[in-house]
């Protein structure tokens, strides 16, 4: 039998692993940037931290990895907003913390999803979290870190999509007036739609079975039902963005797939032609109820997520290449059996700072130099018996392809003053 990865997960080999340190890099600078920190919370939960009342949500219904051990029920993070605010909770960090407190992480999720291009089952997200303050100008903010983050890996095609769910109210009155709407329609809508007209009709609009059905199509528009508080508290978040000279598109159908939002839903599209039917970069939004739904206070925060699989691939195709592999600074040789000499030389180089392999296989000299060779060495140190003997070791610049011996107690300086 051959072992291989559960459907939907991954390995990610050597030579990938370049791209994802790259892209680790580039999040941490841009967060350093804005003042985020890093947070680190469970990769397994409680799972009343993700199924919290009445949640209408696939990701909640459909796609937890959830297990229990004895008589306690846990679940696999399908995303991180959730474990973040039990966090900022448990810890009381609203407290502690100078406001608006921001957090960012990164890391595994887990969706039991229908595995393509750019969706798995075991995936990565990075997001981040800034609560305490609710002001329109930190969703544009927040938006902005984001799109800098896009861009820092060479993405331009996208599109900024924008919408508002509105204030408790305004959500409410829209609420009633969808399920009054589809109420009569109902026959024509799939299984699922049929329990969200009870359980949240707004889900209805996200259904990717009826995506296309007219009566979806007419439903009524969240515009017509958000008060006069919500308008301007949106307004004021475009305005901001228009200051920032981000552009947008709003799409007043935009309603997530996460049950928490109020107020600000964004999503950012990648619009380059190989994205496919994962083209969705990174979504997030306002939510003015987790904090207290965890034992906080009443605080507002606003986040997003990036899955770092699409951005990977996205960056590919748009002709970002990450940094290769630039070979070792040294490669070792020895002639004869002089494997532990060698090995006792290459610890020198590195406790002095350098890359350094080296070959303890006792091959032919010119097997080594391939060696040598393929590892991209930039010096080839190599050692006989004899040298061993005279204490001296000969060097060689793979660029210049010049030789020399020099004392072995120089070594060091050496390649300290050959700068490499
Ligand atoms: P989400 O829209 O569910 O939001 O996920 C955010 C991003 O994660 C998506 O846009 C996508 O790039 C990526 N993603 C989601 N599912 C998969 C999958 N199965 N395979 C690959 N990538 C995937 C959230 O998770 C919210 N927690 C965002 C947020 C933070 N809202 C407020 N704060």
């Amino acid at each position: 039998m051959s072992y291989q990865t559960p459907r939907g997960t991954y390995d990610i080999l050597p030579d990938e692993s370049g791209k994802w340190q790259e892209l680790e890099q580039i999040i941490r600078d841009q967060c350093r940037l804005y003042r985020y920190k890093e947070i680190r919370t469970p990769y397994f939960e409680d799972t009343s931290v993700f199924a919290r009342k009445n949640d209408s949500s696939d990701m909640v219904n459909k796609e937890m990895y959830t297990f229990t051990m004895g008589t306690d029920s846990y679940t696999l993070r399908p995303e991180g907003t959730a474990g973040v605010i039990r966090a900022f909770d448990q810890h009381k960090l609203y407290g502690s913390m100078e406001m608006p407190a921001r957090f960012y992480y990164m890391g595994a999720m887990f969706r039991h999803e229908r595995p393509q291009k750019g969706r798995q089952r075991q995936f990565t997200q990075f997001g981040v979290e800034n609560i305490g303050v609710k002001s329109p100008e930190i969703d544009a903010e927040t938006i902005a870190l984001g799109i800098d983050i896009v861009k820092a890996m060479g993405i331009s095609s996208i599109k900024v999509s924008i919408n508002t769910l509105g204030d408790d109210e305004s959500r409410q009155a829209y609420r009633d007036a969808l399920k009054a709407y589809f109420e009569p329609h109902i026959d024509t809508l799939c299984a699922d739609c049929r329990r969200r007209i009870v359980q949240n009709p707004l889900r209805i609009l996200d259904c990717k079975v009826d995506h296309d059905n007219p009566v979806v199509k007419d439903a009524p528009r969240l515009s017509d039902y958000l008060n006069e508080e919500s308008k301007a508290y949106f307004e004021r978040v475009l305005a901001a963005l228009d200051a920032m000279g981000i552009a947008y598109e709003v799409d007043d159908r935009l309603v997530r797939g996460l049950d928490y939002y109020t107020h600000t839903v964004f999503e950012v599209i990648s619009t380059h032609p190989e994205s496919g039917s994962q083209a969705t970069i990174f979504g997030g939004g306002r939510y003015d109820h987790l904090v207290d739904y965890f034992g906080g206070p009443q605080m507002s925060g606003i986040g997003f997520a990036i899955g770092m699989e699409r951005l990977l691939i996205l960056a590919g195709a748009e002709g970002h290449r990450a940094p290769e592999d630039d070979g070792t600074d040294v490669y070792v040789i020895g002639l004869g059996d002089v494997s532990a000499e060698v090995l006792k030389t290459a610890e020198e180089i590195r406790h002095a700072g350098f890359t350094a392999e080296a070959n303890l296989m006792q091959r032919s000299l010119k097997s080594q130099f391939k060696s040598a060779d393929r590892s991209r060495a930039s010096y080839i140190v190599i050692m006989g018996e004899d040298e061993i003997r005279n204490g001296t070791v000969n060097v060689k610049n793979t660029k210049t392809k010049s030789q020399e011996t020099i004392a072995r107690n120089q070594l060091i300086d050496k390649l300290k003053e050959w700068n490499i």
